[in-house]
């Protein structure tokens, strides 16, 4: 675990808080550093200890507030809370991973390449939010293990995304190594994920796993990554059935080709040269930053999102809008009154 906290003292009470709701219980622990302001002004209606079997789906703080316009994104629906980013130490979980401790959320990554998660966790700019894990999704135990560590510290997980992946692209060729591999981390870890940690989640909390365009789409000698991506794609709408009872919306983002270390390695890290080819795939003309798919992610997380579940939001510049005729250049039509 990288830099553990150190828990200090909690703020008990406002002086204004009403005597016939008995003394405030709080959520959670917070760390060195944190700036009480940010974390406990909003959170003081959450510190109330829930009455049984009511308010599970819809929050006191919710009622509260209902009729009210939603800012996007609201500070208060993140500051105080905590988060497992899977396969945060790079690409489109490190964006999320550093959005969310902006906005004063405390943060676990779990990845297999600790050291990058690190340098993530390094430059964010809120760097005492953040802890690593060394996780690879695909092994149940190492999973659990970081799931306990992470609950140990805050108590409950508010917020989950799955964006680890293999990339392990194979159609005709792939071998049944290469399937066990893409499957255990893109399928069956992202079940695992959803499973172990949906169990520490209270009502109100959000998991968005990352599928791709590639769910939708034929691509050459992707038998592998895209059949994932469909996957999740299914799987999301069935772990949002399912985890509705219980308050938690699951939702799934599908980007388009984004720069990131990924598709820099598949560029040689040539910008310049592929940014105009794999731009035209887009609607929009260019290829999609990281910090552009995490904002989806952040949006699906908030309350303003309180009524989307089940859903896949595509964040792909209008790829999947777009036909074999491309941006239209060679098209033609008649147009005959
Ligand atoms: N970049 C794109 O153009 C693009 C397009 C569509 C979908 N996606 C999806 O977005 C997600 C993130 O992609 P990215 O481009 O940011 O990739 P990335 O390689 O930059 O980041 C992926 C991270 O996941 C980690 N990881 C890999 N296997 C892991 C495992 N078994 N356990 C834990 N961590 C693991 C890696 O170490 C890395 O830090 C993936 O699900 C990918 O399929 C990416």
């Amino acid at each position: 675990m990288f830099a553990p906290p150190k828990l200090v003292p909690p703020v008990l009470a406002r002086p204004s808080w009403p005597a016939r709701l008995g003394p405030p219980v709080l959520a959670r622990p917070c760390r060195a550093g944190t700036d009480y302001r940010l974390i406990f002004a909003p959170l003081l209606p959450y510190a109330l200890p829930r009455p049984p079997g009511r308010g599970t789906v819809t929050p006191r703080f919710d009622r509260q507030r209902k009729g009210q316009p939603v800012p996007i994104v609201d500070i208060q629906d993140f500051a105080g809370k905590s988060a497992v980013v899977v396969g945060g130490g790079s690409g489109i979980g490190a964006a999320t991973a550093v959005r969310l401790t902006e906005l004063g959320t405390s943060v676990a990554i779990f990845d297999i390449n600790t050291a990058a998660a690190m340098t993530v966790a390094d430059q964010a700019a809120r760097k005492e939010l953040c802890t690593v894990h060394d996780v690879d999704v695909s092994d149940a135990d190492r999973l659990a293990a970081a799931v306990s560590a992470v609950v140990r510290e805050t108590a409950r997980i508010d917020f989950l995304v799955n964006s680890a992946a293999s990339f392990i692209s194979a159609g005709l060729d792939a071998s049944p190594g290469d399937w066990d591999r893409v499957l255990g981390v893109n399928v069956k870890g992202c079940a695992a994920s959803v499973s172990a940690i949906s169990a520490h989640m209270p009502a109100g909390s959000a998991i968005v796993n990352v599928g791709s365009i590639s769910a939708h789409i034929a691509q050459p000698n992707r038998w592998t990554y895209n059949a994932t991506k469909a996957a999740i794609v299914e799987m999301t709408k069935c772990q949002a059935l399912d985890l509705a009872p219980r308050g938690v919306r699951v939702n799934v983002v599908s980007p388009g080709w984004i720069w990131t270390p990924e598709v820099s390695k598949a560029a040689a890290g040539d910008r310049p040269r592929w940014e105009p080819v794999w731009g035209k795939y887009h609607i929009l003309g260019r290829l999609g930053e990281p910090e552009e798919v995490a904002n989806a992610i952040i949006f699906l997380l908030s309350r303003a999102a309180s009524f989307i579940t089940a859903t896949e939001l595509m964040v792909d510049g209008g790829y999947s809008a777009l036909s074999a005729e491309g941006a239209g250049d060679a098209s033609r039509f008649a147009s005959t009154r």
